[in-house]
């Protein structure tokens, strides 16, 4: 049996910034555009990368499919499964981990009342674990979307899901 996917294509609108995208890059090497084409993709579809996004993307730059999984899967950002409108990602790297992240996931399990990895039944918050979100000084940091959050407190995450 043959696998058929929804066939998906850019936006005119996102379809116009590909060529500057893909002038960042030396000739010969486009394929390196492989990160900010995924971003723009997973923003189009809502938040997450489907496999007919990937399969657009990789024939684009001439790349092997697979390829564009193994970057999809190994970069935390990119979402290989729908996920709510809110992705509360929780940092669980060490210098977070000693200053509480897993208190700060306990408490975000605990309001929104689902585990890591889950999304909630009405789709307004999916919570992950993610590695170094680059701003250990400021540990335990949780992004939310596009924002960081920082030197969280088990209270201060509350209010800052009550907020959302
Ligand atoms: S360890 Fe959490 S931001 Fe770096």
């Amino acid at each position: 049996m043959v696998f058929q996917m929804t066939p998906f294509a850019f936006s005119p609108e996102n379809e116009a910034k590909i060529p500057a995208i893909l002038k960042r890059y030396p000739e010969g090497r486009q394929a390196s555009a492989i990160l900010p084409l995924f971003e723009l993709a997973q923003k189009q579809c809502g938040g997450w990368l489907p496999p007919e996004a990937i399969r657009h993307v990789t024939e684009r730059l001439g790349i092997p499919e697979i390829q564009g999984y193994e970057v999809a899967s190994f970069y935390t950002m990119f979402n290989q499964r729908p996920i709510g409108k809110y992705h509360v990602q929780v940092c669980g790297t060490t210098p977070c981990m000693l200053r509480g992240s897993e208190d700060i996931m306990k408490a975000c399990e605990r309001h929104l009342g689902i585990r890591c990895g889950e999304t909630t039944a009405d789709g307004q918050f999916t919570l992950s674990e993610v590695e170094c979100l680059g701003a250990c000084t400021a540990a335990p940091v949780v992004q939310i979307n596009e924002d960081y959050h920082e030197n969280l407190t088990e209270k201060g995450v509350v209010e800052v899901l009550k907020a959302c």
